[in-house]
């Protein structure tokens, strides 16, 4: 099967470039990732030249470069995780979101359409459903986001079901919760909070830290995806959840207490504009149709990624002295 998978330099596309090549013997794959800043080539050095992977450096939003790629590849698969991530970000720089997470898409639903590209697989988020106070969100409750990263990734995820009923195109949409594990851009909070903890730095804590996110590890994702690639229906949306919820709090204080620090390292800083509640998924449809399950849970998944970020501490303090630590200067301490 030859995939094309999009944002494969990113963290979690990069979990998956590894998950396939190393589990799937029937996989070619290509990567294509315009490298932002969010992109890194040193996330992939264990794959480079594993003779069923190759890299393109293109964005989703060319055309042109688009039909280049389609046209050397020819792929069966695309699984587009290539993506504007960062919702702080998407405050600040709206348009780069509007370009990449909904003309990203649209371009690749039409390079792959015109392809006859055979499953299209959309890697979307929980925050498209809003905020829910009590209860749980399931495949047919409608769009409500906050943020214009949450309101792009929406357009983009409408755009998929669109030409499913319009072209018969075969996409699939998944809406899964928080991802956490190796690899994550230090700017989300896990990874920002172990790195600041580990710097013997302060973490930023917005408003009350009493928002609610539900969290799943990188393994218990990439199998998710996996299961959608085999036996995923077209047409069809799937939530990823793992009902591993906490507050932003509670999930401080196990960061704290892993790595041996105080409630004095919190600094308490102004909330996120439009900060949504709580997230919540029911992901009974996932579960029941398609066999899968989530396996790690947040202390097994947290104590590997602290043991990681305390393992890669070049990978981490390079980009923390690069990009990030100008847009951080410029967002949070003028
Ligand atoms: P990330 O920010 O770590 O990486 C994004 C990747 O996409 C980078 O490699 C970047 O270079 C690439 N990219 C950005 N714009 C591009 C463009 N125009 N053309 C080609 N490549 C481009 O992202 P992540 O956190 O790994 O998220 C991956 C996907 O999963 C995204 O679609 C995101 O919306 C979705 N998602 C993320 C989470 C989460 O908790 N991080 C949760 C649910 C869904
Ligand atoms: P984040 O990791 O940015 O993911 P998302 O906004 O996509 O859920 O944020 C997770 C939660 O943590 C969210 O409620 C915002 C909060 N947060 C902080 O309190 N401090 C921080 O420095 C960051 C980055 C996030």
């Amino acid at each position: 099967m030859k995939v094309l998978l999009t944002g494969g330099a990113g963290f979690m596309g990069s979990n998956m470039v590894r998950y396939l090549l190393n589990k799937r013997q029937d996989i070619e794959l290509v990567n294509v990732d315009k490298l932002t800043y969010a992109g890194n080539l040193d996330n992939l050095k264990d794959v480079t030249g594993h003779p069923h992977y190759s890299f393109v450096k293109a964005d989703i939003a060319d055309r042109e470069a688009m039909e280049r790629v389609f046209k050397k590849f020819h792929p069966d698969v695309v699984i587009n995780y290539a993506a504007e991530t960062h919702v702080d970000r998407s405050i600040s720089r709206p348009f780069d979101f509007a370009m990449t997470d909904v003309i990203g898409t649209l371009t690749l639903l039409e390079s792959s359409r015109a392809s006859g590209v055979t499953k299209f697989v959309q890697i979307s988020t929980d925050e498209v459903y809003g905020s829910i106070e009590d209860g749980e969100w399931n495949e047919s409750t409608p769009f409500d986001p906050s943020s214009p990263y949450s309101a792009s990734k929406a357009s983009g995820d409408h755009l998929v079901h669109a030409y499913w009923k319009t072209y018969g195109f075969p996409g699939i949409v998944t809406h899964s919760c928080n991802f956490f594990g190796p690899y994550q851009y230090p700017e989300k909070l896990i990874p920002l909070f172990i790195t600041n903890l580990l710097e013997k730095k302060k973490i930023p804590v917005y408003g009350d830290g009493a928002q609610v996110r539900e969290w799943i590890f990188v393994s218990d994702h990439c199998a998710a995806i996996e299961s959608i690639l085999d036996r995923g229906v077209a047409g069809e949306s799937y939530n990823i959840g793992t009902g591993n919820r906490i507050t932003n709090l509670e999930l401080t204080k196990k960061l704290l207490a892993t790595l041996d620090a105080t409630d004095d390292s919190i600094e308490y800083v102004k909330d996120r504009p439009g900060h949504d509640r709580r997230y919540a998924l029911d992901a009974t449809k996932l579960k029941s149709t398609l066999g899968w399950k989530p396996i790690v849970s947040i202390d097994d998944g947290l104590r590997s990624t602290v043991q990681w970020y305390r393992d890669h501490e070049a990978w981490w303090h390079k980009i923390k002295s690069g990009e990030y630590l100008a847009y951080y200067k410029e967002q949070y301490h003028g």
